[in-house]
């Protein structure tokens, strides 16, 4: 089972989630692997309402028999809601959509220019009114993040953000650690947009301990005090990804993969994102 980490708040989040972005080409498809990652040992599931896959993650949620309370679950809101003052709506639509009564942590999936301010007043009025445990952002930079602190009565809990090993993005990682906010690794490894995973640098750690290059990047991500949400589909992928507490990198290895960045997104700018 995943170690945790804990919030601002002092709510404990586990430090690997399940990713379900395109995580089935349908609804069953979708159900079936957030089920079989839940009785593979995950306890976080990461969801958005872009992914259009919140009914069927809920549902093998609902239905895995473990205690909601022992499941960590993240769903986003998104832009067009911002830029249609839909915000408490598009909350109480996902919260209806996974058919449960609270969540564990609302993101804020992009900042929209303009609105950043007044998007995360409402988050804290999401917040306040005691349907989600926790509210954070995602894909937020320095600049942004410091809109949001400028008004800001309820520090965020996260910042979700592409980070892997070809982009540390230590920038904007180092001031979120320094004000209380956790970074969370989307595409830890990588996604399927970059040969990541077939790194020699990578390789070579991965023989030394016998791991795959995958616990590699993710055991990285953890020692450095972040979470991460891979996502796989395949039962032995999910499992592969969730081994990660039984071995321990050095220092220098630390360093070595952090030096392999080359700031390559596979998404998009924060800056020139488009709703
Ligand atoms: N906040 C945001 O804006 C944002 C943006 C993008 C993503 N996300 C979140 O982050 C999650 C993860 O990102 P991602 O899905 O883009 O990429 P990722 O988790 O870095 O990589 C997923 C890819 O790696 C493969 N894979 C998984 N485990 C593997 C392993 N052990 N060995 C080899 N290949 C492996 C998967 O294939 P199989 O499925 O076949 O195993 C899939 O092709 C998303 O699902 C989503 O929840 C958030």
């Amino acid at each position: 089972m995943a170690k945790k980490f804990l919030l601002n708040n002092d709510v404990s989040i586990p430090s690997i989630g399940l990713g379900t972005y395109k995580i089935g080409l349908t609804d069953d498809d979708s159900y079936r692997a957030v089920r079989t990652a839940l009785d593979n040992g995950y306890r976080h599931i990461d969801t958005a309402t872009l992914y259009q896959n919140e009914k069927p993650v809920g549902k093998a949620i609902r239905e895995s028999g473990i205690p909601r309370e022992d499941i960590f679950v993240t769903t986003k809101l998104w832009g067009t809601d911002i830029l249609n003052n839909n915000i408490k709506k598009a909350f109480e639509g996902s919260l209806k959509n996974l058919g449960l009564d609270y969540l564990d942590l609302y993101l804020v999936h992009w900042p929209v220019k303009g609105k950043i301010s007044s998007t995360w007043k409402e988050m804290e009025d999401i917040y306040i009114d005691g349907k989600t445990r926790a509210i954070g952002l995602s894909n937020h930079l320095i600049h942004h993040v410091e809109e949001v602190l400028k008004d800001a009565t309820v520090i965020p809990a996260v910042n979700q953000i592409e980070l892997h090993p070809y982009l540390i993005q230590q920038d904007v990682v180092s001031f979120c650690i320094e004000k209380g906010i956790l970074p969370e690794a989307w595409s830890p490894l990588g996604s399927s947009k970059m040969p990541l995973l077939q790194d020699e640098v990578l390789i070579w750690i991965a023989g030394k301990y016998g791991k795959s290059t995958a616990q590699v990047v993710l055991r990285w991500n953890i020692q450095k005090g972040r979470v991460a949400i891979p996502k796989s589909a395949s039962h032995e992928r999910q499992a592969e990804n969730i081994q990660v507490f039984d071995f321990e990198l050095t220092d220098d290895e630390v360093k070595q993969i952090d030096n392999l960045d080359k700031g390559h997104r596979t998404g998009a700018h924060p800056d020139y994102i488009e709703f």
